[in-house]
């Protein structure tokens, strides 16, 4: 936004957490994600066939790597253009059988939409999508009224106009002429929606439609543009000799700063007349020259005569909303899964988000964790890092750490540039097996996952959450940001840095809230309002329980989503010393769209009692096979009660005195009916 007319909105809180929620409250709450989306996600810039991508489904079964959805990039198109399939390289039939075979296995696809969409070049070129958006006279303009033509992969392209009346029927068209015709994706990508064009102006209009062909450096792995970068630490000069690079995490490499010089800041006069549309007095100095470089020019009209200067922001958020009903008039009922990488305020209304190009680097890895928090803010909490990196080569180190920092956030995905080293978690021992691991745990967590993406959707309650949204009396977690819980109840301290195998994490509550470590139950010997250094060897991620709290897993965690949700249900009940914990999960089929029938559990403990309360009208269909109680000590029960019946068996039940563990295995529960579980 350069200009306009500023509307403020003063959200009264008080916390943190409530400023959230009123602020969606206005921009409109998240939409309802598919419990699938929750899986992993592998994607790259680079699959060169149906066959190339096939084989990183069978290698990722073969390794036993919990792979959800394949994604291809726009190396499935012809000729670089929209909706179409390469006839050579992923022909239409050959596309249909490989998403069948995903769709038999119980696993997805996902394809790329670029904004811009290719002009014919010639009078014996065909490409309906343009010809069919022409006859509806659904492209942006120039002032003049004539055509809008940037440049984008396909060469001189034309941008939807989604303030024209058709554009929306036009473009729902187009993704289901595509499913028909073998694409027949769950979700869709959209990407360059800012939208990206690659020269200034309409520098299509008069031009000779079949030069326009983008220069081959534009394509990472082409002279010109290879890919020699590699993450900080890793043995070449530019980062220094590996083994020197941090010295039980604190780096001590030179800090890589992204910030740009910037030239001082002009303000034009308040009240400009005539104003040039592509040097406006208001602009944003941010050192790339004109507004309209990479993107469509600011003089670019709309069908209602507004003109880019002013809709610019609104292009990516109307593309998501016109593509997420085309999803839904596709499949009536299902939840549509998207992701894109423009958005705006009430984007999450329709869509979820990934942080963009970022490098494989350290230093970016520690930034998704502020880029994921950020979105959080703004109401669009499906989000995620390139894992380990888009732009430049990873090493096995860096996606080691990556791959299971991600399992800790919302939208979790694979991602790299064209021609970079391979990534794809398979590809080093050490990586598959880290990956196991975190995946192994995302999937257990599933339902308190959905869970808390159910409050965001239903009260805009932010899923990821900085230390201080839940603890805003301790100032000493205002700065912190290599660490987040994820609700109210998980904190991930994640190693951000090479070369360590200690990580340094605060534990919130001032030493009044114990936190139990997610592997061994113990309660850590936390230092009070500052840092206490923890074990983490390559391969292990730190993740801890807050006491007071009661968590609903799935416990046994398979291959996909749909297998897992079959999976028996068992509670991690952590008491806090008064007894106290409390938790909810909702429940519910899982891919209709709210309305729909839910069940929400209550799980509620006191001191030697536990209650499940079930409310609603979903049917659980999984049993509660297992409880685990810890803090429920210091004394060995002597009885255990579930409803009012003593459990007889003493294998059924076990209890750790160190730990105050009580573990009850042989229970067979039905979670449509309340429950209670007593112990003395
Ligand atoms: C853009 C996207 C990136 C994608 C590439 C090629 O840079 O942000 O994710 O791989 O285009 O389509």
């Amino acid at each position: 936004m350069v200009g306009g007319t500023l509307d403020f909105y003063f959200f009264s809180g008080p916390s943190p957490q409530k400023v959230i929620e009123q602020y969606g409250e206005l921009v409109g709450f998240p939409t309802w994600q598919p419990a699938w989306g929750f899986g992993f996600h592998l994607c790259r810039w680079g699959y060169r066939d149906v066959n190339d991508t096939r084989e990183q489904v069978t290698k990722m079964r073969e390794a036993n790597i919990p792979l959800e959805v394949m994604w291809n990039d726009i190396d499935l198109y012809h000729a670089l253009r929209d909706f179409t399939t390469d006839p050579f390289s992923f022909p239409a039939d050959q596309m249909a059988a490989f998403i069948g075979e995903l769709t038999a296995n119980q696993q997805h696809y996902i394809p790329i939409v670029d904004a811009a969409i290719a002009k014919l070049v010639n009078a014996s070129d065909t490409y309906d999508p343009y010809s069919r958006g022409s006859e509806l006279d659904v492209w942006m303009k120039n002032p003049d009224g004539s055509e809008y033509l940037g440049q984008m992969w396909p060469g001189y392209t034309v941008f939807p106009d989604w303030f024209a009346n058709n554009t929306e029927s036009f473009w729902t068209d187009a993704l289901r002429n595509w499913s028909i015709s073998g694409v027949n994706f769950s979700g869709i990508w959209l990407d360059v929606n800012e939208p990206s064009s690659f020269c200034i102006g309409s520098c299509g209009t008069g031009a000779n439609l079949t030069a326009a062909t983008i220069p081959t450096m534009f394509f990472p792995g082409t002279p010109g543009n290879l890919v020699t970068e590699y993450p900080e630490g890793y043995n070449d000069t530019i980062w220094g000799p590996s083994g020197n690079i941090t010295i039980n995490g604190t780096l001590t490499f030179g800090n890589h700063s992204l910030a740009r010089v910037l030239p001082k800041r002009g303000l034009g006069a308040a009240v400009e007349p005539n104003v040039n549309l592509n040097n406006p007095p208001y602009a944003l100095h941010n050192a790339d020259g004109f507004l309209s470089t990479h993107t469509v020019s600011t003089n670019a009209t709309h069908a209602n005569g507004a003109v880019e200067l002013d809709t610019h922001n609104l292009w990516g958020l109307m593309e998501e909303k016109a593509t997420h009903l085309g999803l839904l008039e596709l499949r009536p009922g299902k939840r549509p899964f998207l992701i894109s990488r423009s958005t705006f305020p009430s984007s999450g209304k329709w869509t979820g988000h990934w942080l963009g190009d970022n490098m494989s680097k350290w230093r970016y890895m520690y930034l998704s964790i502020q880029g994921v928090l950020q979105f959080q803010l703004f109401q669009i909490p499906f989000v995620g890092a390139d894992t380990c990196g888009f732009q430049g080569n990873t090493d096995e180190e860096l996606c080691n750490r990556w791959m299971q920092l991600s399992a800790f956030m919302p939208f979790y995905r694979n991602h790299n540039v064209r021609s970079a080293l391979s990534q794809e978690p398979y590809r080093w021992d050490s990586v598959a097996e880290a990956s196991r691991t975190a995946i192994n745990i995302r999937y257990s967590l599933l339902p308190y996952w959905y869970t808390l993406f159910a409050n965001a959707s239903l009260r805009g309650t932010p899923p990821i959450r900085a230390l201080f949204f839940e603890f805003p009396d301790e100032p000493e977690l205002f700065a912190v940001d290599r660490q987040y819980l994820i609700g109210r109840d998980l904190l991930v301290t994640p190693v951000l840095t090479p070369n360590v195998s200690t990580v340094d994490g605060i534990f919130p509550g001032q030493g009044r809230v114990q936190w139990r470590d997610w592997y061994t139950h113990e309660i850590v010997d936390a230092a009070v309002s500052k840092n206490t250094t923890l074990d983490a060897p390559l391969g292990h991620i730190n993740v801890h329980i807050r006491e007071g709290s009661a968590l609903l897993l799935y416990d046994r965690p398979a291959y996909t989503i749909a297998e897992t949700r079959q999976s028996p249900i068992s509670l991690l009940v952590t008491q806090a010393p008064d007894g106290y914990a409390f938790g909810t999960a909702y429940l519910d089929d899982g891919e209709s769209v709210p309305p729909t029938p839910n069940t929400t559990l209550t799980i509620t403990a006191t001191k030697g009692a536990l209650t499940i309360c079930p409310c609603g009208t979903f049917d659980v269909p999984q049993r509660l096979a297992k409880v685990v109680v810890l803090g429920a000590g210091p004394i060995c029960p002597v009885e255990i009660l579930i409803n009012g019946e003593r459990v007889d068996d003493d294998s059924d039940w076990e209890f750790d005195a160190k730990l105050g563990r009580l573990v009850i295995s042989g229970v067979n529960l039905d979670l449509n009916v309340h429950n209670t579980l007593t112990w003395k």
